[in-house]
């Protein structure tokens, strides 16, 4: 069942001073995201990610277009209890403690003592800030604030979180733990829908992956399936060889490199590939690998969003 549905979504956005004109921001976006997934919500900067989040959230209003959480419009207040959400660039009262903070958003959502206090000291150590329990939140860092941001959006037990670029300003321990929190998660069942660009996360967490460029919708589904279209040839990595070998193999791939003792041929096509499998069984050569090689998200970004 789909817990997220976005239908036809459209946003201008009016911009100007004297004579206003409409920009379009996103362009009859439409995606669902099913019950327990972790769905990878990607663009390039200004692609309309937090957009898409606003409008799921109720912060903006679409130009046109129908968005249901949960079965539910996005302004029903009792589907509101049920899902959480990380900002972008989230911002709390700054003279708060995190203990504070996160007491006071789980009140709002009616959460009682002494179960309260319980929580909050489980979210604080989940987000790696139980030592600045007490700190001023005026006196965190970026990083900090964003592991505050994640607990206060998983605090009423969601069963859908929305998160705006959960690793931004996060470093690399943080990321794993953040990358952690999702897949524990998911693991309880909750549905989790979050924007990035940061792609090796992405490539790690992700069911399924909506691509999403100038406010166009241009791909969704299994990452493995939308790379695995641009497959560019297989790379072979043989052990055992010897000089005759590097020759005959040269003579039908250009592309052979030695690295130690292993020797490394691209593959480009299946023409190439017989003669030199061939030749690796014929000749016992000791075949360490084969691998398609296809190209990271990150070249698929570089590549086709150049365009
Ligand atoms: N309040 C606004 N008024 C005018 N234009 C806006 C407004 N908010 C966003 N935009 C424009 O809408 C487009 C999409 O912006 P959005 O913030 O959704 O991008 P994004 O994908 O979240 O980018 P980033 O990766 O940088 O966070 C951009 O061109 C941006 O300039
Ligand atoms: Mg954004």
């Amino acid at each position: 069942m789909p817990v997220i549905e976005i239908e036809n979504l459209t946003k201008d956005f009016l911009v100007g001073f004297w004579k206003k004109r409409p920009v379009r921001a996103l362009d009859n976006v439409s995606l669902q995201v099913e019950q327990g997934e972790i769905f990878g919500f990607l663009g390039p900067n200004g692609a309309g990610k937090s957009t898409t989040l606003k409008i799921l959230m109720h912060l903006l209003h679409p130009t046109s277009g129908a968005t249901r959480i949960l079965g539910d419009p996005v302004d029903s207040v009792g589907m509101r209890r049920r899902i959480g959400f990380l900002p972008e660039n989230p911002y709390f009262y700054d003279y708060l403690t995190p203990e504070e903070l996160l007491t006071y958003i789980g009140r709002l959502f009616g959460i009682r003592q002494p179960v309260l206090s319980q929580k909050v000291r489980t979210l604080l150590e989940t987000v790696g800030l139980a030592d600045a329990r007490s700190v001023q939140l005026r006196k965190f860092s970026k990083g900090m604030v964003q592991r505050i941001g994640i607990a206060q959006a998983i605090i009423n037990d969601p069963e859908i979180v929305f998160l705006d670029e959960p690793m931004s300003g996060l470093d690399p321990l943080g990321r794993m733990e953040v990358r952690r929190i999702i897949t524990a998660l998911k693991a309880a069942g909750v549905t989790v829908f979050f924007s990035s660009h940061i792609l090796p996360d992405v490539e790690a967490l992700c069911d399924r992956v909506a691509i999403l460029n100038k406010g166009k919708l241009q791909e969704v589904g299994v990452l493995e399936d939308i790379l695995k279209v641009r497959i560019e040839g297989h790379e072979v990595i043989l052990a055992g060889w010897s000089d005759e070998t590097l020759k005959t193999i040269r003579r039908s791939c250009e592309e052979v490199r030695t690295m130690g003792d292993r020797l490394h041929v691209r593959i480009g096509s299946r023409e190439q590939m017989e003669p030199v499998l061939k030749y690796v069984f014929e000749e016992r050569l000791e075949l360490i690998s084969m691998n398609p090689i296809r190209p990271s998200l990150e070249e698929y970004f570089f590549q086709e969003l150049k365009r």
